[in-house]
């Protein structure tokens, strides 16, 4: 492959269908989506792709029943648990984007404990959204803004994209290059509104749970097929 994104976010879709089909509850297919995420990771760390932002629990999920969140938030904790001393070993750095604040403390604690664990790691970095949505980020910038100027500490001429940028969860991170959406989705569902403007963008039927390797590989190739322009000729 010619062009390997630097940066690959995934919103990963259809686990309730995937469970649903198999006449399962809801939390299996988000148990099986979560082995996913190691094959996306070993495909990253082999093609040298730099940074994977997963979306992996929105702010509007919150509304889904209480069973299922509490199940989700129960998975995502085992998910650190599991995955620390293989991070750790192989490179990994986490991070997290969103209202981290929202989460449960148990979660919230394990969360901060992996993430300053694998700080200093540089192979590959990793990046959960989670109680995540792009208005709220934008709208958390704009607030922090909003108070530096009624401080006085910045003027309206000093507001520039980079600006903006700096006060996303996402400062620091380069924009994503690729978006891959699972389970056919045409649509954005409020993941990194601001970051995505020129974001190439694969979306494939399969559901999260049955993607693999091979399907990211796929993404990359669709990807590398692509003539990005930026609004140029
Ligand atoms: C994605 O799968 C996982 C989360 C949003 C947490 P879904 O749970 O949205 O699966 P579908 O879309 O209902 O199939
Ligand atoms: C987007 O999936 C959020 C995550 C994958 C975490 P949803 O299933 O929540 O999105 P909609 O409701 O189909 O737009
Ligand atoms: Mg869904």
């Amino acid at each position: 492959m010619k062009t390997i994104p630097r940066h690959v976010a995934v919103i990963m879709d259809g686990n309730g269908r995937w469970a649903q089909s198999r006449n399962l509850p809801r939390l299996a297919g988000h148990e099986q989506g979560s082995k996913s995420i190691r094959q996306c990771v070993e495909a990253c760390m082999e093609t040298g792709v730099e940074f994977l932002t997963l979306y992996a629990f929105s702010s509007e999920n919150w509304k889904r029943p209480a069973l299922e969140v509490s199940g989700l938030m129960l998975l995502l904790e085992r998910f650190l648990n599991e995955k620390k001393e293989e991070m750790l070993r192989e490179g990994v750095r986490l991070r997290a984007i969103g209202r981290l604040e929202d989460l449960p403390p148990p979660c919230r604690r394990k969360l901060q404990e992996v993430c300053d664990a694998t700080k200093n790691n540089t192979r590959l970095q990793v990046i959960l959204a989670l109680s995540y949505s792009g208005r709220t980020e934008i709208l958390d910038a704009v607030k922090s803004i909003a108070r530096d100027a009624t401080e006085g500490s910045l003027c309206a001429e000093d507001v520039t994209p980079d600006l903006i940028a700096s006060r996303l969860y996402t400062d620091g991170i380069p924009d994503p290059d690729l978006l891959i959406r699972t389970s056919g989705e045409m649509r954005i569902s409020n993941f990194l509104l601001w970051q995505l403007s020129y974001t190439e963008i694969h979306v494939t039927k399969k559901l999260w749970p049955d993607f693999g390797k091979a399907d990211f590989l796929e993404a990359l190739e669709d990807f590398n097929g692509r003539s990005r322009r930026f609004g140029g000729v």
